[in-house]
């Protein structure tokens, strides 16, 4: 007989609500205490959630035994501390991105977590889209050829976050998504931005991880921006896919393009190369929300003791390379910041316009 796993949320701002509307529904689960500082988020959980705990005290929260796991929806600043503290209680958890403020942090909620024999997740909420898996399922079976460069683009008009700058406010996605498509780590990270609102936090940034074999990323984000744009361009050897979340349903289309290098040639243009223009496809996704399918996962991690998709690990590469950003930013507009996972921290190898790492 399935178990149900009972859950407390910390944090009932902006984000918070919709993972206790998912939780509060979900098979498997309950939602039965939410702790928020705030007097007045805490009154309006209540009448939604009038069978939930309302908690002002998060330590008061943990020492309810009836919980058997955290959801922390936290700015930031604040998650290493919570979920340490929850870890310590012998609670799993589920931690919003990025995991946490630094690799240090995560490197010590991992540890704890395995030495307490417990479930830590990340909600990169987009490794449980339907259009990722698509994306992903596309690359496997080779469709795509080799995965030559990933283009992203997340911009819109604000929020403007007060302690975070907007690379590890929206990149996390991304990154998340190219790390999953990649399968390894880049090993030089690049990053410029500018802080146009408040002076000290850039409120658009360019970053560019650079993998081995000649393969890259960039990733654009802004607050900034006229249009919400989130889109990703994948190109590869044999075919390019483009990404456009906020298309309701034909969310990927996949051109069969490519440039090939012909073994004969008879012109001075196709000596360099001869163009393959062929269909585009629009692939069925499966419609399902992505942060249902996220929580529905953790319930499954901790019910079957499985290591989560978006595991701590997985998080902690996420915040390797925001720290790898902040580093680059940090040295005049741009240096080139070795990212290698092996290292143990980011150590910046280059003055801003080398070329190599
Ligand atoms: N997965 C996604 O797509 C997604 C989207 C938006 C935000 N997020 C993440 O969710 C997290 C929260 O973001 P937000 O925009 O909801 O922030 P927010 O500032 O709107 O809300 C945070 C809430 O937490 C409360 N809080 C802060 N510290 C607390 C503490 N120690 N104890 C109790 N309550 C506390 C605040 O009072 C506030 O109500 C961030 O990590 C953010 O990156 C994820």
């Amino acid at each position: 007989m399935r178990t149900t796993i009972t859950l407390g949320l910390v944090g009932y701002g902006y984000w918070g609500p919709n993972l206790a509307r998912i939780f509060s529904s979900l098979a498997g689960a309950s939602l039965s205490a939410v702790c928020d500082h705030n007097a007045e988020r805490l009154e309006h959980m209540r009448n939604l959630y009038p069978h939930a705990d309302a908690y002002a005290d998060f330590r008061e929260m943990l020492d309810d035994a009836q919980i058997d796991a955290v959801v922390v929806a936290t700015p930031l600043k604040s998650h290493h501390a919570l979920a340490m503290a929850s870890l310590q209680a012998g609670k799993h958890v589920l931690i919003e991105k990025p995991m946490a403020a630094s690799s240090k942090e995560c490197e010590e909620l991992i540890a704890l977590a395995k030495q307490q024999g417990l479930i830590l997740m990340v909600d990169h909420t987009y490794l449980y889209s339907g259009a990722v898996a698509t994306i992903m399922d596309i690359i496997q079976r080779g469709d795509l050829g080799e995965v030559r460069y990933i283009n992203c683009q997340r911009l819109n008009l604000g929020i403007f976050q007060q302690d975070i700058n907007v690379a590890w406010d929206l990149a996390p996605h991304d990154l998340s998504i190219i790390l999953q498509m990649m399968g390894e780590s880049p090993i030089m990270v690049n990053c410029q931005g500018n802080a146009h609102i408040n002076p000290k936090i850039e409120d658009v940034t360019n970053l560019s991880l650079t993998f081995r074999d000649k393969r890259f990323a960039t990733i654009q984000s802004s607050w900034l921006e006229p249009r919400k744009v989130r889109q990703m361009t994948f190109v590869g050897t044999r075919r390019m896919i483009v990404y456009d979340d906020l298309q309701p349903l034909e969310k990927i289309r996949v051109y069969d393009v490519r440039v090939d290098f012909p073994p004969h040639y008879d012109s001075l243009s196709e000596f360099y190369c001869s163009y393959h223009y062929g269909d585009c496809y629009i692939p069925r996704i499966e419609q399902c929300e992505p942060l249902l399918k996220m929580c529905g996962h953790f319930i499954d991690s901790i019910e079957n003791h499985r290591r989560p998709i978006s595991c701590g690990t997985k998080g902690l590469e996420v915040v390797r390379i925001l720290e790898a950003s902040d580093a680059s930013l940090k040295a005049l507009g741009g240096a080139v910041v070795c990212a290698e996972p092996k290292k143990p921290r980011m150590e910046l190898v280059h003055a801003p316009f080398s070329k190599a790492c």
